[in-house]
């Protein structure tokens, strides 16, 4: 069990640089299956995601080599014989099950462990599934696995997602590369990242237009070479960084961001009172003393991410005035406010929204970080608080973020962490 400890309050000040972005990487290095050849990444962040999606593919027979105080990661797929995803690996790392359309696509099949139940709400994958099976494939499942298996080669089809979903969107694009003929998705997701995993599969020959609108076409190709692709930086880990300094009255430059996929946290904390800059690749956060009270709704990008959430109910009980936060993506996204309610914050859940009466004062105390987004929730919440503060459990925080400890103590944090 790894803690953080942190003494409360602080004013946040100075410059931090931002990681590259979990969230390409993981269905980037599912999508490097696909090429002949070797690709080579840059701006990887070294994190116990990557670690493990690392650890998947080369269970399927991938060569590996992860550089991380270079951040570069190589994938050669040449050797890949093995279609079997295990539970043991698909069961840490929901995205595994983004290796299905690569596998699909390169192999004719693959069998992956059903994702189980998952802190943050059920998940299914049946938006997948449905897109592989209008694609020509055959789905079973056996005993906690689906089978997934095509017939030669996958066909191009018109796939209507019944709902934006990030994982399908990418799942069936990286199929569609190699299928025969063309694949339309429509009601497609437009994250930042899936635009990020197309511009590496057009650079491995793909053809591939319409990525980051709602329809996406591709024409499937018969083979992809390896390619150098550099990640795009790791916008919730920056408005992370962004929530900190607002909640502790900070002045801090935050570095390697590309300010426009930041735009729907940094309209919420305008609202809220905060000062932001944005530059080119960096954005200027200068908080004052008042912070408002805001009603902040989830939605796909470019609405506002969930994976701000619970962060931003952190900031929202220091606010003035009453906030109300709905959770419109996932289930059972709250984790965050028992603890909260620990260090002195109120909050009343009603379904999907949370009501915080804000103002109040937050007290450091013994927290658990019961998911990777809640533990960032609990570490702002520490860094506001009066005396010391106590995260258990933070090896779920090391899932998303490089380093928060040592970046934080450069902006002027008191924290420490325990092995
Ligand atoms: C990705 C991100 C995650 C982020 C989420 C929403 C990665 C590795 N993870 O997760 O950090 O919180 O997007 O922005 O990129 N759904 C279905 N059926 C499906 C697939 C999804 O009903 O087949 C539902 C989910 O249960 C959820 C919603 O759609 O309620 C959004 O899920 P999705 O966009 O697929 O998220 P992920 O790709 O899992």
């Amino acid at each position: 069990m790894a803690i953080f400890r942190i003494e409360g309050p602080v004013t946040l000040n100075g410059r931090v640089r931002i990681s590259g972005a979990k969230n390409s990487i993981l269905p980037i290095i599912a999508a490097s299956l696909l090429a002949e050849g070797e690709s080579v990444f840059e701006e990887v962040p070294h994190l116990k995601d990557v670690e493990i999606m690392c650890e998947l593919v080369e269970s399927l027979g991938a060569k590996v080599k992860f550089s991380p105080k270079e951040s570069r990661l190589t994938v050669d797929p040449a050797n890949v014989e093995n279609i079997l995803a295990p539970y043991e690996l698909v069961n840490k790392l929901r995205a595994s099950f983004l290796v299905m359309g690569p596998l699909l696509a390169k192999k004719g099949q693959a069998k992956i462990s059903l994702p189980g139940g998952c802190a943050i709400g059920s998940r299914p994958v049946d938006l997948h599934l449905k897109g592989f099976v209008a694609m020509g494939a055959s789905i079973i499942y056996n005993h906690g696995y689906i089978e997934a298996r095509v017939n030669r080669r996958l066909k191009g089809s018109k796939i209507y997602l019944d709902f934006p979903s990030v994982g399908a969107t990418e799942n069936i694009m990286m199929a569609a590369t190699l299928a025969k003929g063309q694949t339309i998705i429509e009601n497609a997701a437009i994250e930042p990242e899936v635009v990020d995993l197309s511009t590496y599969l057009v650079s491995m020959g793909a053809d591939i237009r319409g990525a980051g609108t709602d329809t996406i076409k591709i024409n499937g190709t018969d083979k992809l070479k390896g390619s150098t692709h550099t990640i795009i930086p790791d916008r919730i880990e920056a408005g992370t960084f962004m929530v900190a300094a607002a909640i502790t009255g900070g002045d801090v430059i935050i570095e390697n961001v590309v300010p426009s996929h930041l735009k729907p946290v940094s309209a919420k904390l305008r609202e809220a009172n905060i000062e932001i800059a944005e530059e080119l690749t960096s954005i200027h956060i200068k908080a004052g003393k008042k912070i408002k009270s805001l009603d902040i709704k989830t939605h796909p990008y470019p609405g506002f991410p969930t994976d701000m959430q619970a962060q931003m109910t952190s900031l929202m009980a220091k606010a003035t005035g009453t906030s109300m936060i709905v959770e419109t993506i996932f289930e059972n996204r709250f984790m965050h406010v028992n603890e909260l309610k620990r260090m002195g914050a109120r909050i009343k859940i009603d379904g999907r929204s949370a009501i915080i009466e804000g103002a109040m004062k937050l007290m450091g105390t013994q927290v658990k970080a019961t998911d990777l987004r809640a533990g960032a929730a609990l570490i702002i919440a520490a860094l506001a608080a009066e005396g010391t503060s106590e995260i258990i459990d933070v090896e779920h925080v090391d899932r998303g973020y490089v380093s928060i400890d040592q970046k934080l103590r450069q902006l002027g944090a008191k924290i420490e962490r325990f092995d």
